[in-house]
């Protein structure tokens, strides 16, 4: 695990459109595995200006993202499709074709399900994820449990989930409390992964994730201890407690 602790968010988010860069000019048609929620919202700033400024080209790049809620329409400012479209897609050349989320909508969600993780094998697998990780230690929505699933599933959001999204919705009634989500499997098979995180409320479980003593389902991202190539980036915030502790 590649740990690079940067001043503050704006570098943090430079560093990692930096490394997507660097992958998408090694490969132009990169499988990109995408996240939602306020981390990487700098990241995919910084892409759009690389795109629009420096001509980063996306017409061959594929994305397969991380999670959407269940039954949400599309048209929901808080639907990750939605959110997709205004911070990243309509701002740069990929084609419609080329991007794939998880339909929350889908006549059988099961089956839908199923079908995702067969596209992402078919399309050759993600060459590289980009994951935040919630207060909790949640990838996608992967919530800490005794189990975790391997593949694409329909997933019920814990307390602390629902919680923490609540900022996004005028009350925390509205929050879907179901998702779908890529399951472990699906994302320790990328052959790299880009974990990000900032501020203050992080700072906890990144410590305890860095100090990379053990594993536990009860924290889903420490799962990622087991991954050959992890790079973590973190502003000052979220490195704090962890900084202490070396
Ligand atoms: C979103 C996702 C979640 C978020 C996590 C952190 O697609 O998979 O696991 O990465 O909840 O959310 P923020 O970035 O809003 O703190």
């Amino acid at each position: 695990m590649k740990i690079i602790i940067e001043k503050d968010y704006e570098s943090l988010s430079t560093t990692a459109a930096n490394i997507i860069k660097e992958e998408i000019e090694k490969k132009e048609d990169l499988l990109l595995g995408l996240a939602t929620g306020s981390t990487p919202i700098g990241t995919y700033k910084e892409l759009i200006r690389l795109h629009k400024e420096e001509g980063l080209d996306f017409s061959k790049v594929v994305t397969f993202n991380l999670d959407e809620y269940l039954n949400i329409p599309y048209t929901n400012p808080n639907s990750y499709h939605y959110f997709m479209e205004e911070n990243l897609f309509k701002h740069i050349n990929i084609p419609k074709d080329n991007i794939h989320i998880p339909d929350g909508n889908a006549e059988d969600v099961e089956k839908f399900c199923r079908e995702y993780d067969k596209k992402i094998e078919d399309c050759g697998g993600i060459d590289l994820q980009i994951l935040g990780i919630g207060e909790n230690g949640h990838i996608a929505f992967n919530e800490p449990d005794d189990e975790l699933y391997l593949g694409t599933h329909i997933t019920g959001l814990t307390e602390s989930t629902i919680k923490a999204n609540s900022r996004f919705f005028d009350s925390i009634d509205e929050v879907p409390k179901e998702a779908i989500t890529m399951g472990i499997g699906s994302i320790m098979k990328s052959k790299k992964i880009l974990l990000l995180a900032n501020g203050e409320k992080k700072a906890p479980v990144i410590c305890e994730l860095l100090k990379q003593e053990k594993v536990s389902t009860r924290i889903p991202a420490s799962l990622l201890l087991l991954h050959p190539d992890v790079v973590v980036i973190l502003d000052e915030l979220a490195a704090k407690n962890y900084l202490k502790e070396i």
